[in-house]
């Protein structure tokens, strides 16, 4: 099977970034493709042949995703990294020294994004260890650990213009759970992003099928001036995956 490049008819968004990829980093299972070690197409063909079905298809996919390949050639640790350029593309979120909060930064597409569009400092935090990204500040923990946003202001040397959130749990397979899990996460990233927004702030979040729920929806008009939903072109289509994004936070009330 041949892996495809990007052609005519898929357009892919974003410039190539100038930095070099890092071989053999762990990588969410989403994004994995982007940076997985260089090996060749022909080993990763032997190599699959010994994979069960799921993991065959899911290598299947890898190879023949145009965005993978593209984020290769340009530099993106993760194809996910395309869902924030068609964001900001589209909504113009990232002005010329914000400061943004990565939540679930791993494996840093998202965070390279930012300082690529002019952030001013981006700060981020995962479960896993991430490879340094330059310009900014990443560290291992759990985003729920009651002194994460004291630690994650301290970092960032005040309040977030942009807390942004691309997080998902480890999927379970069983999609009623999944669905509250990452529901579940979103929630508490919109908790999170409730103390420590500045005013007027921004917060966007992974959300998945109908949106968000009523009672995050209601949260989030109450302490916002405009919420959109949104599926970017490079989120997989048999994906549920949306992402939600909460424009100008009213931090007085
Ligand atoms: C889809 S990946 C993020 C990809 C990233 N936006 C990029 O472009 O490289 C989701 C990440 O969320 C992280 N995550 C999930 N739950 C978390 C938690 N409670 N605290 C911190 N990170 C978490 C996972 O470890 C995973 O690396």
């Amino acid at each position: 099977m041949k892996s495809k490049t990007p052609s005519s008819k898929t357009r892919i968004a974003g410039k190539p970034l100038r930095q070099s990829l890092t071989p053999g980093r762990r990588l969410s299972e989403d994004d994995a493709g982007a940076s997985r070690s260089l090996r060749t197409k022909t080993e990763k063909l032997r190599t699959a042949r010994k994979k069960t079905p799921s993991q065959q298809r899911w290598l299947n996919r890898q190879l023949n995703d145009p965005y993978v390949a593209a984020a290769r050639q340009q530099g993106w640790r993760s194809r996910a990294a395309f869902k924030l350029i068609e964001i900001d593309d589209r909504f113009h979120l990232i002005q010329p020294g914000s400061r943004i909060i990565d939540l679930g930064a791993a494996p840093g597409g998202w965070t390279q994004v930012a300082i690529k569009r002019g952030a001013g400092k981006v700060v981020g935090v995962d479960l896993l260890p991430v490879d340094p990204v330059p310009e900014a500040e990443i560290i291992v923990g759990d985003f729920m650990d009651p002194a994460m946003p004291d630690i994650l202001h301290s970092m960032l040397g005040g309040r977030a213009d942009i807390v942004m959130s691309d997080m998902a749990p480890n999927t379970t397979g069983h999609a009623a759970t999944d669905h509250l899990r990452i529901m579940a996460l979103a929630e508490n990233a919109l908790d999170f992003a409730l103390k420590i927004l500045a005013d007027k702030g921004i917060f966007i979040a992974k959300v998945f099928q109908g949106g968000s729920e009523k009672t995050m929806l209601d949260v989030m008009k109450q302490n916002f001036a405009t919420i959109k939903h949104v599926k970017p072109p490079s989120s997989r289509k048999e994906s549920s995956e949306l992402y939600v994004i909460a424009i100008g936070f009213k931090k007085e009330i």
